[in-house]
């Protein structure tokens, strides 16, 4: 099977692990570091709204808790009660988080219906002109 097939069923396998009582709206995401590793995340909400996590972020803490740093590709799924009817679009501070931890040019943003029904993006194009580790090069401390 294809790296990308397998990344997909990654992340709609991960849905059903979703804590989201709140939104309803389940999301789970499989991210793909450059040694190979898969790391699965999901959303966590919180009874205090904004503690809670989205499902991109939580895979990032997971990987780089396990010395992952290196993205190359993230599938994302996610739909209201889990289901999936539409692609689900990474929010805005998890476009950040990730350019951390890749190339964005190269890096392969993946929204997942099924399996096989994916759409795929480059995460320069969905965050241009972004700021990153280099900005901070030669800077005290
Ligand atoms: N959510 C994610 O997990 N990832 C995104 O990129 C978009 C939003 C979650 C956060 C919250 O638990 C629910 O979806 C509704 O906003």
């Amino acid at each position: 099977m294809d790296e990308k097939k397998m990344l997909a069923q990654k992340a709609l396998g991960a849905l059903g692990f979703a804590y989201a009582p709140y939104s309803k709206f389940r999301v789970a995401a499989a991210l793909l570091a450059e040694d190979g590793r898969v790391f699965t995340g999901v959303n966590v909400e919180n009874a205090s709204y904004p503690a809670g996590i989205c499902a991109e972020r939580t895979a990032v803490s997971k990987a780089v808790s396990e010395g992952a740093v290196s993205f190359t590709a993230i599938a994302i799924c996610g739909g209201k009660d889990g289901k999936v009817t539409d692609y689900c679009a990474p929010c805005g501070i998890c476009r950040q988080v990730l350019r951390e931890f890749c190339n964005p040019e190269k890096m392969t943003v993946m929204l997942v219906k099924t399996a096989d029904d994916r759409k795929e993006f480059r995460l320069a194009d969905l965050l241009p002109e972004s700021f990153g580790p280099e900005f901070l090069e030669g800077e005290p401390g």
